[in-house]
C-alpha cells in the first residue's frame, strides 16, 4: 500500500498538477529549501517533491537576522544555481520582501524577472487578501503562485515576535478567508507557516489545494523545513517543530579540526596524495 502511494517511484517530474494528485490521493508532499547547486542536487537525487528557494537565504546564506534584506537579483542568483542541479523537483522561488507589495505591475515585473532569468517553475509570495491583486497578476501572466500565510517572516516587524500566529478567533478567521482567497485566485498551495494543528487542518479540509506546513501538524498535505536547521548547520534556532537530522555542524567541525591537525602535523598531504 504504502509503495503505491510514493511519489519517488510514481511520478518523473513534480508539476503542479502532480501535486494536485498527490493531495486528492492523500500522498503526502516533502518540500525542503536549498539555495545553492551542490545542494539541491542531491535532493534532487533523492526524491525531494519541491524545493524552495527561500528567502530565508537572507538568515542562514547571507548572515542576516531577518528575511528583509535580501534583494530580487541575490533571490535570482540563488534559483538559477539549483534550477542547473534539478531535473525532477519542482522549484518555488520566493518573490523577496519590497518586490510585489507596492502595486500588481510592480509584482508581476518582479515575477517575470524570476521566471526568465533563474528558469524556476513558480513563485511564492507572502500574505492573503493584503497582496491579492498582485497574486491575480501574476497569475494571469501564466505564473504559478504559492501562497503563504500565518507567520510571514517579511512581516516581522509589524508582528513583533516570531510566535505562534492566528490562536485568536480572529486571526483565524481571517487566515480562513485568506486560503479561500488564494484558492479561488488560481494559487496552486498554500505554506502554512507556525499556525494550531486543528487550524491547519481545518483550512486543508476547507480548500481543494495542497497546503504545505512548517509547525502547522500533522493536518496538512505536506511539510516544509528549512535545510540547514533540519541538517543541523545553523544551531541558535531550536523550534519546538524543528526536526533535526542530523548534527552537521558537529561533524564539519570535526572534520575541519582534524584537517587543521593534519596540515600542521604535516600529515597531509602524505606521499600518494601529491604528484
Ligand atoms: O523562506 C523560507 O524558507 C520559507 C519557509 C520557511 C517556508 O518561506
Amino acid at each position: 500500500m504504502k509503495a503505491k502511494m510514493d511519489s519517488r517511484r510514481s511520478y518523473t517530474k513534480i508539476t503542479t498538477h502532480v501535486l494536485q494528485e498527490m493531495k486528492l490521493k492523500g500522498e503526502k508532499i516533502a518540500m525542503l529549501t536549498a539555495y545553492d547547486f551542490s545542494m539541491a542536487g542531491i535532493l534532487d537525487a533523492v526524491g525531494i517533491d519541491i524545493i524552495l528557494v527561500g528567502d530565508s537565504a537572507s538568515n542562514v546564506m547571507a548572515g542576516h537576522t531577518t528575511t528583509l534584506p535580501i534583494t530580487l537579483d541575490e533571490m535570482i542568483y540563488h534559483g538559477s544555481s539549483v534550477m542547473r542541479a534539478v531535473k525532477r523537483a519542482l522549484v518555488v522561488v520566493d518573490l523577496p520582501f519590497g518586490t510585489y507589495q507596492g502595486n500588481s505591475i510592480e509584482a508581476l515585473h518582479s515575477a517575470i524577472r524570476i521566471m526568465k532569468e533563474s528558469g524556476a517553475n513558480a513563485i511564492k509570495i507572502e500574505g492573503g487578501e493584503e497582496v491579492i491583486g498582485s497574486v491575480k497578476r501574476i497569475l494571469s501572466a501564466g505564473i504559478p503562485v504559492m501562497g503563504h500565510l500565518g507567520l510571514m517572516p517579511q512581516s516581522i516587524h509589524k508582528f513583533g515576535t516570531y510566535v505562534v500566529r492566528a490562536t485568536e478567533k480572529d486571526e483565524a478567521d481571517k487566515l480562513i478567508k485568506d486560503a479561500r482567497l488564494l484558492e479561488s485566485a488560481g494559487c496552486f498551495a498554500i505554506v502554512l507557516e507556525k499556525i494550531p494543528a486543528k487550524l491547519a487542518a481545518k483550512v486543508t479540509k476547507e480548500i481543494k489545494i495542497p497546503t504545505i506546513g512548517i509547525g502547522a501538524g500533522s493536518g496538512v498535505d505536506g511539510q516544509v523545513l528549512v535545510l540547514h536547521d533540519m541538517l543541523g548547520i545553523t544551531t541558535e534556532f531550536s523550534p519546538r517543530f524543528l526536526r533535526r537530522y542530523h548534527n552537521l555542524n558537529e561533524e564539519i567541525q570535526g572534520s575541519v579540526t582534524a584537517y587543521i591537525d593534519d596540515v600542521k602535523s604535516q600529515d597531509f598531504p602524505n606521499e600518494r596524495e601529491q604528484y
